[in-house]
């Protein structure tokens, strides 16, 4: 008797998967053991994946409502996209061309408050239009799990409008939220750092109930050890699961200090030491990189700092980073200064490129391992039975071959929860929210 199920995808010339049975971040020799199935087939019910296999084998057990037609191309898991800077006012391309090509402008910190002064002047309704057209855009490109960071606000008003806002956004992209009031000294406290950091930690009780994370970016252009330390420990006794941005810049031991904290990711990790990373390697907590960062700002992030570093060996510094046996991610990073990009594809192919990482590693780290760096493995990241039905029907035929092409989008049809999001490179209309299939997801 074959069991009734409501949809039944056939003919993927290959489905393709961190391996189902993993229940967390791939790390090591895992991430060169990716799930391929030829001529495959993924069974959906009720929003969840129920089962993966052969398109034989699952025709012979399962009686659907609708067969969809993969037309022997590609099916993999939607991406996770663990860290973006979505609620932003303006543009830093004029910066860009100062600051990158002709380096003429000192400082990330220094944009970062550019960009505030923008966001701050931007209504809520411009700012909810950009972001849902931005999550339009990193959906089209096969994207249904987007964090989304406060961060450009910088004054308990401004953060928790901007919380606000990302928590009433209505989109198929399901959307956690994280309060980044620790992102950089805003210009009016540059002369009173403490009066600063105090007015965060007034700020972390109102915003506990709404924020699925609080991020602190510990770093030279942004907080002290001790400054990160003491919103870390206030963060931590609320019950809010801990970010880090932590040293991009500079090593200033924020990446020791997120791992101490249990922190659900540390992101960044430019210039982290070997020792960081062993810690990092020993615990739960999940590496976020960006490779579209460091291409865009043309691995100059330290050398455009007064100290004038020359920029690092990119492959080297990657190797070492994948060699300590740390849990790693990849996300865009996306923001208006540093790394103005919402495609995983784009972030995919530049990792393999910049850090020389294969095409089963990049996977994994843009699927499973991204969705553990939001605390989301049991739910999202891999075509696993019981996950939501997050999934990607591309125009090609081969994994390798998302990594290996560049520059268009090669996501055909995006399905969330079950449910037909985005095709063409566009979201469909009529699907305006997530209807995630039980209120566990
Ligand atoms: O890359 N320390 C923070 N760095 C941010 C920069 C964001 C921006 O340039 O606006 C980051 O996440
Ligand atoms: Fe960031």
């Amino acid at each position: 008797m074959k069991r009734r199920i409501d949809t039944l995808l056939v003919h993927a010339s290959e489905l393709v998967t961190p391996a189902p049975e993993l229940d967390g971040p791939a790390r090591g020799a895992q991430l060169d053991r990716l799930t391929v199935v030829p001529d495959g087939a993924l069974a959906v019910d009720a929003g969840r994946v129920v089962a993966i296999g052969t398109t034989a084998e699952l025709l012979d057990r399962f009686d659907a409502d609708d067969v969809v037609d993969a037309n022997h191309r590609l099916v993999s898991p939607a991406f996770v996209d663990p860290h973006t800077h979505l609620l932003h006012g303006g543009s830093r391309h004029d910066e860009w061309q100062g600051k990158v090509l002709e380096r003429a402008v000192p400082g990330i910190d220094a944009g970062i408050r550019t960009t505030i002064a923008a966001t701050r002047a931007a209504t809520d309704a411009e700012l909810t239009e950009r972001a849902l057209a931005d999550l339009d855009e990193a959906l089209a490109h096969g994207t249904t799990v987007l964090e989304a960071k406060t961060g450009y606000g910088l004054s308990p008003e401004a953060e928790i409008r901007l919380l606000g806002l990302t928590r009433s956004l209505a989109h198929p992209v399901h959307v956690p939220a994280t309060y980044l009031g620790a992102h950089t000294v805003p210009a009016e406290y540059l002369e009173r750092r403490a009066e600063y950091v105090q007015s965060v930690l007034d700020t972390l009780p109102g915003i506990a109930a709404t924020a699925d994370f609080c991020d602190i970016a510990c770093d030279p252009v942004s907080f002290t050890v001790e400054e990160s330390r003491r919103i870390a420990e206030r963060a931590r006794d609320l019950g809010l699961a801990l970010k880090f941005h932590a040293d991009q810049t500079g090593d200033v031991g924020g990446t020791q200090l997120a791992v101490e904290f249990g922190a659900v990711s540390v992101d960044h990790l430019d210039e982290a030491s070997d020792a960081a990373l062993k810690a990092l390697a020993a615990s739960e907590t999940v590496g976020v990189v960006f490779p579209g960062a460091n291409f865009h700002l043309l691995d100059m992030t330290a050398s455009l700092l007064p100290d004038g570093r020359p920029p690092k060996d990119l492959a080297a510094w990657a190797d070492r980073v994948l060699r300590s046996g740390a849990a790693l991610a990849l996300s865009t990073d996306y923001n208006p200064g540093t790394a103005p990009s919402l495609s995983m594809q784009m972030v995919m192919q530049l990792a393999a490129r910049l850090y020389r990482w294969s095409y089963a590693q990049v996977w994994h780290m843009a699927t499973l391992n991204a969705a553990a760096a939001l605390g989301l493995q049991d739910t999202r990241g891999s075509l696993a039975p019981g996950k939501s039905a997050d999934f990607v029907v591309w125009s090609v035929r081969g994994h390798g071959e998302v990594v290996h092409r560049f520059g268009t989008n090669l996501a055909d049809r995006v399905y969330a929860g079950g449910r037909l999001v985005a095709a063409a490179g566009r979201r469909l209309p009529g699907t305006g929210a997530a209807t995630p299939p039980s209120p566990a997801l």
